[in-house]
């Protein structure tokens, strides 16, 4: 990791902040942003800065007056051909081609492709996946996970010392309806064929005999007692219920190339549960409510949160409080994210609230996501979100094979397969990843497998074929290093792809501010087509030599960040299609 390499983004955006200062040294712009932005069209510049507009109210002045003292007073960097002002008060600024193609001459130079190391060795916790013990993962879960995932690789490329935490949900009174229910029904053979399937067959069955069986609900309740207070073989049992889930889920981690740090689930707070009750007691932060103790966060429209019920339970709240409190005395992180469906966004909002109030200030994050609908037989589906995993991604596997014999006749059975796989995986995976999480999105095959769309397949197959143009160039030119020559940028097609090669660490950088893996799908898309439409406009293997070396020391570098860019998302790239 390294800092070597200065961004031009972040040179401008120093540079336009330092002049503004020097041309306004009376008045303190520090809450006014300064900073660049990429600007929307190529008559524009290649960057824009907008501050003229935002000082010209705090300075009582007319924008392109404030713009003209910017110009007047500005020393052009090296990188910049020159500037213009534009409009009500833009200034537009313009890139020299020598500038950009040293950017990229750094970048091909540096393995982070010019990452910033931004984290500097902070940590940050990132709870997702999370998901409950004797219950399939639902859409929710899958989507956390593959978020959550790409967040987690997202944060480590800055330099994060990142913690991912899988909070599974392991303790609740479910457990005693479950206990009860295994010694009166368990089917063993099922147990090993489809664990979590029969764990929740049992709960579902135990827990519809509770609602008009009083002796049923006594047992299940005696058993959840037992539970609590340590007994050996209800200890025993919980733990091969937790044991037998995992088996399952981590057979589907494994396939999606996911891992996590640390397994903590609910469970591992139960100890600390009272004295967060002291500790709202003693700030007088809860109220005794019928016979329970409530938040009552309703002043600041949050409704109330039940932190222990009437029969001395306590609930998520109380155990995400814990969690915080535990996680901030023994790691210090700068952040904790949280990854989960829309549906929680009240319980987040809740407890980062009453954590505020105990005093807590990490920052914490509620990462959410809407649903991704299901049309109708796309996969088997129950309940509407609980689908099978392992058989959506075996259908991804198949469906994608067809593509690749289509594409690749040719391509040994073995290697057909293993190709199949990375674009399976990477086509269900972008489909959750290249959506802004927070619109509701329809998944089809059609799309996710898609050959020209906005598709994993697109992108890994632009991988490949600039991956066979480099090998194209060794063939023809064994003798020629294409860095003994320059990048130079003659064609317009060739500096937009430079530009927008340069402007990788700005989306990781965004993706991570954002907390949004959509806009590193966003900038690969784009850049994909920019590599398309310089491929297919600018002579490449048959240009004079010089051009030709500096195109494919471009073309390295393309490949080299689609590859960087891809595995931020957690999606392989093959080198061959
Ligand atoms: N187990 C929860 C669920 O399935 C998600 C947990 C999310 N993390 C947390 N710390 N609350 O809905």
């Amino acid at each position: 990791m390294n800092n070597k390499i200065t961004l031009i983004e972040k040179q401008l955006s120093d540079w336009c902040s330092e002049t503004f200062t020097a041309c306004f040294p009376e008045t303190d712009l520090s809450s006014i942003h300064l900073g660049v932005i990429e600007s929307k069209k190529e008559q524009f510049g290649d960057y824009q800065c907008e501050a003229a507009m935002k000082l010209a109210k705090a300075l009582q002045n007319n924008p392109r007056a404030i713009g003209q003292a910017f110009i007047d007073k500005a020393v052009l960097p090296d990188v910049v051909e020159k500037i213009e002002i534009a409009g009500p008060g833009f200034i537009n600024i313009f890139l020299k081609n020598e500038g950009l193609s040293a950017q990229l001459d750094a970048m091909l130079g540096d393995d982070t492709l010019g990452l910033p190391n931004i984290g500097n060795g902070q940590t940050v916790i990132i709870d997702y996946s999370s998901p409950n013990v004797a219950k399939p993962m639902h859409i929710g879960h899958i989507r956390s996970t593959v978020i959550g995932n790409s967040l987690d690789r997202l944060y480590r490329a800055l330099g994060y010392n990142v913690i991912a935490d899988n909070h599974l949900g392991d303790w609740g009174t479910q457990f005693g309806l479950i206990i009860l229910g295994y010694r009166e029904f368990a089917d063993q053979e099922a147990l090993k064929t489809a664990p979590v399937e029969e764990l929740e067959r049992i709960y579902v069955e135990s827990y519809n005999r509770s609602k008009d069986d009083d002796t049923w609900r006594d047992r299940a309740k005696a058993e959840l007692v037992k539970l609590q207070q340590g007994d050996a073989e209800n200890r025993a049992l919980w733990e091969k219920f937790i044991e037998l889930t995992l088996s399952e889920f981590n057979k589907i981690y494994k396939r999606l190339d996911v891992s996590f740090d640390l397994y903590r689930g609910e469970s591992y707070y139960n100890d600390d549960l009272a004295s967060v009750i002291d500790r709202l007691q003693a700030e007088k932060l809860c109220e005794e409510s019928e016979g329970a103790l409530i938040c009552n966060l309703e002043d600041d429209n949050l409704n109330v949160a039940i932190v222990r019920k009437s029969d001395g339970g306590y609930n998520y709240t109380t155990t995400d409080i814990a969690t915080v409190a535990s996680r901030t005395e023994e790691f210090q992180p700068s952040e904790i994210i949280y990854v989960t469906d829309e549906r929680q966004q009240l319980h987040f909002k809740q407890f980062f609230h009453i954590c505020k109030k105990l005093g807590i200030d990490t920052k914490l994050t509620h990462v959410w996501f809407g649903l991704m609908r299901l049309p109708e037989a796309t996969f088997s589906t129950r309940e509407g979100n609980v689908i099978k995993l392992e058989a959506l991604l075996d259908e991804a596997e198949k469906r994608a094979l067809e593509v690749v014999k289509a594409s690749s006749p040719d391509m040994d059975e073995a290697q057909q397969r293993e190709v199949a796989r990375a674009i399976g995986i990477g086509a269900i995976k972008y489909t959750d990843l290249s959506q802004n999480p927070q619109s509701l999105v329809t998944f089809t095959w059609e799309k996710a497998l898609a050959m020209d769309g906005n598709s994993a397949p697109y992108l890994q197959y632009a991988y490949a074929r600039i991956a066979s143009v480099r090998d194209k160039y060794a063939a023809q030119f064994p003798d020629t290093n294409p860095e003994d020559f320059p990048i130079i940028l003659t064609e317009e097609q060739e500096r937009r792809l430079a530009l927008k090669l340069t402007r990788f660490a700005s989306a990781v950088e965004a993706a991570v501010r954002l907390h949004r893996p959509s806009i590193m799908a966003d900038y690969l898309y784009d850049l994909s087509q920019a590599y398309s439409s310089f491929y297919q406009n600018v002579p490449f293997l048959k240009a004079d030599e010089g051009p030709r070396e500096s195109r494919i020391r471009i073309c390295a570098l393309a490949a080299a960040v689609l590859k960087n860019g891809l595995s931020l998302l957690g999606i392989e790239t093959p080198e061959r299609i």
